[in-house]
């Protein structure tokens, strides 16, 4: 089959068609991918149908592969199940947390270099995937601005998302989320090849040194200028799908869907291997 690409929005997504399961296990293919991530941000394989195995490998291609310390049990322990089924994935509720615009591992040293997605059940009825690039975010911002956030500093705490997403709960389980380390970053990140991209996002908790108020209604603002739409991408996913994203520099959110949906993902996510302060 025809290899096709097409290039998705301005600023973000690139389409690549007429690649699938082991097409994509290849030297080639990965350097292909990384050069397209490096440039769009979001790389979309249309009919993947890419195996486990072959989404292990691939994964590995492109960097070192996350092994979760809470895994289902599948054959790969890389491999975690998205889904809001807990019979299918211990983690399933967690997942609530990604309905908010967020970046993969900002509460980690490094934050993740980038995720995979591969569709295996998908809902009709939602469930969508919202992408948004800080890069482009980011250069676009007035110059005051760039001014203004030069030099913060901004800690992520895993807790927010949950906070958010189960008001009514429990002091046990709250306590249990404060367990995760939060994590202090520069708002604005200064990258190895010379762009910048933003630390920001449902994590995002609150600005060292700045009432809290002001915190809040800044990084609120920068949350939504960043999602603006244009500088997002909406994926709609057909069975055998292949999202792959740089996460150092996009936000990403699902759309809701029902609690009872069938819509199941599975995901490798790779080690982060940029230093945010260099
Ligand atoms: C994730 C995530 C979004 C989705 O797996 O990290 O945020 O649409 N997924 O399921
Ligand atoms: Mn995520």
């Amino acid at each position: 089959m025809a290899v096709e690409r097409n290039q998705l929005l301005e600023h973000i997504g690139l389409e690549i068609t007429g690649m699938a399961g082991r097409d994509l296990v290849d030297r080639e293919a990965a350097d292909e991918c990384q050069a397209a991530l490096d440039r769009h941000g979001v790389v979309v394989y249309r009919d993947a149908h890419i195996s486990d195995t072959d989404l292990v490998t691939f994964s590995r291609m492109l960097g070192e592969v996350v092994v979760p310390r809470a895994i289902d049990d599948g054959e790969f322990p890389e491999v975690a199940t998205i889904t809001s089924d807990p019979k299918r994935s211990k983690l399933a509720a967690l997942r609530k947390g990604n309905f908010f615009w967020h970046i993969d591992g900002t509460h980690d040293e490094l934050p993740q270099k980038g995720t995979l997605l591969a569709a295996h059940e998908v809902d009709p009825a939602g469930g969508d995937t919202e992408f948004a690039t800080t890069y482009a975010a980011y250069q676009a911002l007035p110059e005051a601005e760039k001014e203004r956030i030069a030099d913060l500093r901004v800690i992520h705490r895993f807790s927010r998302p949950m906070r958010l997403a189960f008001p009514d709960a429990t002091p046990e389980q709250r306590a249990g989320w404060d367990t995760i380390p939060e994590r202090e970053h520069p708002l604005v990140w200064r990258r190895r090849d010379g762009r910048r991209s933003l630390l920001i996002g449902v994590t995002a908790d609150e600005i060292v040194g700045m009432d809290p108020d002001e915190s809040r209604a800044l990084l609120d603002h920068l949350d939504e200028w960043a999602t603006q739409p244009q500088f997002t991408y909406r994926h709609q996913w057909r069975v055998g799908d292949l999202v792959i994203w740089d996460n150092t520099g996009m936000l990403h959110r699902a759309l809701p869907f029902e609690p009872t949906s069938r819509r199941m993902l599975h995901r490798t996510t790779l080690v982060g291997d940029e230093l945010v302060e260099a």
